[in-house]
């Protein structure tokens, strides 16, 4: 778990379009500590409505002393990727030094690494890794279109036959339980797309009787069921309404308020933003991928840094996280306002 966020500076010195929706900003960022493993992320500082704000990325390979991120302009971003879509050469901003909660093991006689679209990012780093290392690999990359896929020229020189391409368009679609069964005992499959497709993925793992720690995902973060809407929050015994904007997180929202926060991935995966529900006048938008349906049905909680509700008031009690954080700071980030 994160402790303290280290900052750097960082300038634009470099923007490309490996796809035409997705741009590739590469910042020289200084006094960068080491170099990083794929599936690192790191923390940029952007602008929302005038506001501060912080998102996360994977970080894309790129050479010593810069970082690189690639970002796709989401018609429902919250505001970090049309603020990164603003960016310019020479413009300047802060990033954190890489962090990574999505690592290859290294452990297994053979990797699968499946990409949906812009989920390609983590997966592109750790091609080029396992490739590098003449691992047995082998990579499915679904998109909407072949020209939507950002790096798949780069991925077909590092893995030929070894790259599978799937066209949403062509009408072209893969399946995952006879990729799965391909698979030696001690493969491992890595997995960053929409959330549909993580949960696909999960449930034919499971059903293929695979052992859970082999199947390692991540999602990325702006992807839910319904796009983004203002709702309100109330916190139980906190007296106030907390309105949520489009375009922030309600975790972003709720500290800004002065709620009491634990967090630390700001990703939907360590479930320590998570806050019981206690009432929704509207539909729920869970963009986790921490808790599974069992336990969103028998426990209802919403991590609050992905996942919102579709407009409405939503009734919330976060009691438990000011106890659980009085004995001892632990290392998760706390803030409040
Ligand atoms: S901070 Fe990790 S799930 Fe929200």
């Amino acid at each position: 778990m994160r402790s303290k966020l280290e900052w750097r500076q960082a300038k634009v010195v470099e923007i490309e379009t490996p796809a035409p929706d997705i741009r590739l900003v590469t910042f020289a960022v200084e006094a960068l500590t080491s170099g990083f493993d794929p599936g690192s992320h790191t923390n940029i500082k952007v602008v929302i409505n005038g506001a501060p704000a912080i998102r996360t990325y994977t970080v894309i390979p790129s050479r010593p002393g810069t970082l690189a991120i690639a970002v796709k302009l989401h018609p429902n971003s919250r505001g970090g990727s049309a603020y990164v879509w603003t960016l310019k050469i020479g413009d300047a901003t802060e990033v954190t030094e890489p962090e990574n909660r999505f690592e290859l093991s290294w452990r297994a006689s053979q990797y699968l690494l499946i990409a949906g679209g812009v989920g390609v990012t983590p997966i592109y780093g750790m091609a080029k890794a396992l490739a590098a290392r003449g691992q047995p690999v082998r990579m499915i990359y679904g998109a909407k279109n072949v020209a939507s896929m950002a790096f798949a020229p780069e991925l077909k020189g590092l893995l030929g036959e070894r790259l599978a391409t799937y066209s949403q368009d062509d009408g072209e679609s893969f399946d995952l339980a006879a990729e799965f069964a391909t698979l030696p005992e001690d493969g491992e499959v890595y997995i960053c797309g929409p959330l549909g497709l993580l949960e696909a993925a999960k449930t034919a793992w499971r059903a293929a009787g695979r052992p859970a720690s082999r199947l390692r995902y991540e999602v990325f973060g702006d992807n839910g069921r319904f796009a983004e809407q203002p709702f309100e929050v109330d916190v139980a015994g906190f007296g106030t309404t907390v309105s949520v904007r489009a375009d922030q997180t309600m975790l972003e929202a709720l500290m800004e308020a002065g709620v009491p926060m634990i967090f630390d991935c700001r990703r939907g995966e360590c479930g320590l933003c998570a806050v019981k529900i206690v009432s929704c006048s509207s539909e729920l938008d869970h963009r986790d991928v921490f808790f599974s349906q069992e336990e969103r049905r028998d426990d209802p909680r919403i991590c609050a840094c992905v996942s919102r509700a579709r407009g409405g008031r939503l009734v919330i009690d976060n009691g438990y996280v000011t106890e659980a954080i009085l004995p001892a700071t632990s290392a998760a980030t706390l803030q409040a306002g």
